[in-house]
């Protein structure tokens, strides 16, 4: 049955105010469902029935970003990330425009910033730099309101140690919105059965939930088709996935695989037991001092035993993204397949694995404001087609005997076993939620804050930003003289500040940069200018503890 938007209204108001349902209408658990199916269906800020609380955070006001020169500090890196990234104006140009005379946007817009740019908020950077009530280029753009988007997400709202928490932690989990708290929620409550359609009523609920979530991702991603789109735990269960299937089937001795310098171990490890198996070998493209992949370098690596390019589009210790486009390119030149990492990518810049052209593209829903223990394997249907399953059991064939077994066609052959099923429709609901909140606003908004960030830490003396290529997203990672990163990390623990420090499961491109560890703080969309600021001063604080000893 479909319920239209206008019925769904009537429903909820209905129940909203008590009303008993008029005869033939559905009872008080059907209307609650209903009303808050509606809800989820409203734009972003609107009040949820289940009374998630009003925000109490602190409305963003802190100081502008000076784009100053100040002595003993080089923005050129910060100012070169902004103008590769995303056609952003660098601190010269901000610089420039800050000094000159301000009497309307259209007329002190430099040219080349009025011309280049696709985007229109661009064109009002004058406007803000005289503004002193905007913290950098904040605010520019109506489409994103942080508060409203803080509003939908209640474990924002904790307290710890004293202080709200600032989640800064987002390179390890995201946080989830109510509606995908909610949409878990009501699958255990209405949906809840074993995806076998034709069994009986819940069992075709559950099957429509879970394949309605195949549906999104693969709208999502951009893949041609929803048999592309397999449900695994992880980005590391899809990563072994496919070394254990079509890596055993197609990679022998003498082959290479190449993987990037910036990979995270998951991307790693599983090649390392493929090679250690199979006689082939591992190959790395080196990354310079920046955190950028050398591509010259790349270019000499691939030859006519290259059969696997297997790299991450945004790095989780650095935050480097890397021109995926190209290593594809090159690596499909060379006759190589290419699998790509999204884990971190995917929540911050748009992925689409058509124009990628990548043969697989893997990432996990936590990542995503989705839940933990799901996640996604993209197969091109050549590919998947042409590859064995890597487990056997039930849901993935067609027919056994003791003789031989047919499979199912992909996705289900390589989703032996019951899968994740409530979690992987809440992982439709996370990126239905992200699209809705368009992943260019939140790339353009994420990016104000990562400069915002670079500047504020690079002032603090003693700190070493670790990764500063020009086309970064979301990481910050650092090390401050005199301090461990562990007692770092306490430190802004106690100030309610979230940060992972230690090794990020990426032990060889830190130790590529000397070190064991770096602090590592990671943005979302939800973060914003005044928890960096309340980052900085306890770092600056540290700092001076540490100069007046
Ligand atoms: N891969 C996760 C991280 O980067 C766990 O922290």
């Amino acid at each position: 049955m479909t319920t239209h938007n206008s019925d769904l209204s009537a429903l909820a108001q209905q129940a909203l105010n008590g009303n008993p349902a008029p005869s033939g209408l559905p009872d008080a658990a059907e209307l609650t469902r209903l009303a808050n199916q509606f809800f989820r269906q409203l734009p972003n800020g609107s009040d949820p029935i289940d009374g998630i609380p009003a925000t109490t955070s602190t409305p963003i006001n802190v100081a502008p970003l000076s784009f100053d020169s100040r002595p003993g500090i080089d923005d050129s890196a910060i100012s070169a990330l902004v103008q590769r990234s995303f056609g952003l104006p660098g601190a010269s140009d901000l610089h420039q425009l800050n000094s000159g005379p301000l009497t309307g946007l259209q007329a002190s817009t430099p040219d080349k910033l009025q011309s280049g740019s696709s985007f229109y908020f661009i064109n009002q950077v004058s406007a803000l730099a005289q503004s002193a009530q905007l913290p950098g280029l904040a605010s520019a753009h109506p489409p994103f309101d942080v508060k409203a988007v803080r509003r939908d997400f209640p474990i924002l709202q904790e307290r710890v140690n004293g202080h709200q928490l600032a989640w800064l932690d987002n390179a390890a989990t995201t946080q989830k919105p109510q509606v995908v708290i909610d949409r878990i929620s009501e699958f255990y409550q209405h949906e809840n059965s074993n995806i076998h359609r034709a069994a009986h009523e819940l069992a075709a609920r559950a099957t429509d939930a879970y394949e309605g979530a195949r549906d999104i991702v693969t709208r999502f991603i951009n893949a041609s088709s929803s048999s592309e789109v397999v449900f695994v735990r992880g980005s590391t269960e899809a990563i072994n996935l496919v070394a254990k299937s079509w890596g055993k089937q197609y990679i022998g001795e003498g082959d290479e695989i190449i993987v990037s310098w910036l990979e995270h171990h998951a991307n790693i490890v599983p090649w390392q037991q493929l090679c250690a198996e199979t006689g082939a070998v591992l190959r790395v493209i080196p990354v310079d001092d920046d955190g950028q992949v050398i591509l010259a370098e790349y270019q000499k690596l691939l030859n006519s035993r290259t059969k696997l390019v297997s790299f991450t589009q945004v790095s989780n210790a650095l935050g480097t993204i890397t021109p995926a486009q190209e290593i594809i390119e090159l690596a499909h030149r060379a006759g190589a397949k290419v699998l790509l990492d999204a884990a971190q990518s995917v929540s911050h810049i748009r992925v689409d694995v058509q124009s990628l052209d990548c043969d697989w593209l893997v990432f996990s829903g936590h990542k995503i404001f989705g839940p933990t223990g799901i996640g996604v394997l993209y197969g091109k249907a050549e590919v998947l087609e042409a590859t064995q399953p890597w487990q056997g059991g039930g849901n993935m064939i067609e027919d056994v005997t003791f003789e031989k077994t047919v499979y199912q066609p992909a996705p289900a052959k390589f989703e032996a076993g019951t899968g994740n099923i409530a979690d992987a429709v809440g992982l439709g609901t996370a990126l239905e939620y992200v699209s809705r909140l368009g992943i260019e606003n939140i790339a353009r908004y994420e990016h104000e804050l990562l400069v915002y960030g670079m500047h504020a830490l690079q002032s603090i003396p003693g700190l070493r930003l670790i990764g500063t290529s020009a086309d970064k997203t979301s990481v910050l990672s650092f090390v401050l003289a005199g301090y461990s990163t562990q007692d770092v990390g306490k430190s802004l623990n106690e100030a309610g500040i979230a940060v992972r420090s230690g090794h990020h499961c990426a032990q060889p491109i830190l130790r590529r940069f000397g070190l064991e560890a770096t602090v590592r703080p990671s943005l979302a969309f939800y973060n914003t200018y005044e928890e960096i600021d309340r980052m900085v001063a306890v770092l600056k604080r540290l700092q001076c503890a540490k100069r007046s000893f």
